[in-house]
């Protein structure tokens, strides 16, 4: 049995609901996972080959429940290339999501803006991206039954998705953006010449995640949907230095619009 096979065994052991969409809950947006109704909990810690998680807001656990009637398995909490786990450990989870069941991935993270137009606390659709982690979670010999050796990654957030989602924030009067997210290994935040480097390259937006997972997601023929929640500038744009509680706090106040907006995208 493959370890996919076993952790897919050991959940389904310890639920009876089949969930149709994951949800990866970023820094700061764990708690729409609070919402979900008739939820089973599974601690990481509790399963084979899931690593405990390091970074402090960051819970580790799957939430398996109902949302807006439909049944989910969220992470609250998810894994970070830069905590030291290989690109496979941070995209692990998603091959056990797709085991499960599901067919579309929502993924959602906090992120640097760097697109001039953008502000902290807007939302930003993710329309495409552009991989600086130097590596893909791929590497390594290929499962032919997830999916093909060379997987083609054009139109990988999917754009009936997008549309869904801009259908939804303009239901509930939330302005979204749309953008290239770029994703670096961190942990350390970028120098202004990295970010003017970024921009050049067609960058909206910069983080530290996602992007292993959306390879993976996309290898295995998942549908995605990917939300930034813009948390601060990127490094040069405003005066002032970058720290980990600015992104906190921001991703908190936001957490009211990009609750509504992932239920309504769920719900429909
Ligand atoms: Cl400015 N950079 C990176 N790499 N990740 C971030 C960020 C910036 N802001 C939030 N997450």
């Amino acid at each position: 049995m493959s370890h996919v096979e076993e952790v897919m065994e050991i959940i389904r052991n310890q639920t009876g609901q089949a969930p149709e969409i994951g949800l990866i809950l970023g820094s700061g947006l764990g708690d729409l996972a609070d919402d979900i109704e008739h939820a089973d909990y599974i601690p990481y810690h509790s399963l084979p080959y899931f690593p405990e998680p390091t970074v402090k807001g960051h819970k580790g656990r799957f939430v398996i429940g109902r949302l807006e009637g439909k049944t989910v398995i969220a992470m609250q909490g998810r894994y970070h290339h830069y905590e030291g786990y290989s690109l496979k450990q941070v995209a692990f989870p998603v091959e056990v999501m797709k085991a499960l069941g599901i067919r579309t991935l929502i993924v959602t993270n906090a992120a640097g803006g760097i697109n001039l137009n953008y502000s902290p606390g807007d939302l930003m659709l993710i329309q495409d991206h552009i991989n600086m982690l130097g590596a893909s979670p791929l590497i390594g010999p290929n499962d032919d039954q997830i999916g093909p050796r060379f997987p083609d990654m054009s139109a990988s957030y999917d754009p009936s998705l997008i549309e869904l989602a801009k259908k939804e924030a303009k239901k509930y009067d939330i302005k979204v953006r749309e953008g290239v997210y770029l994703a670096t290994p961190g942990p350390q935040y970028e120098t202004p010449a990295e970010i003017r480097m970024m921009r050049t390259m067609g960058a909206d937006a910069v983080g530290m995640s996602t992007v292993p997972e959306v390879i993976t997601a996309r290898h295995a023929g998942l549908k995605i949907l990917g939300i930034s929640c813009i948390t601060n500038m990127a490094s040069g744009i405003l005066d002032q230095p970058l720290s980990h509680a600015e992104v906190i706090e921001t991703a908190d106040l936001v957490k009211e619009n990009f609750t509504s907006l992932v239920k309504g995208i769920v719900k429909n």
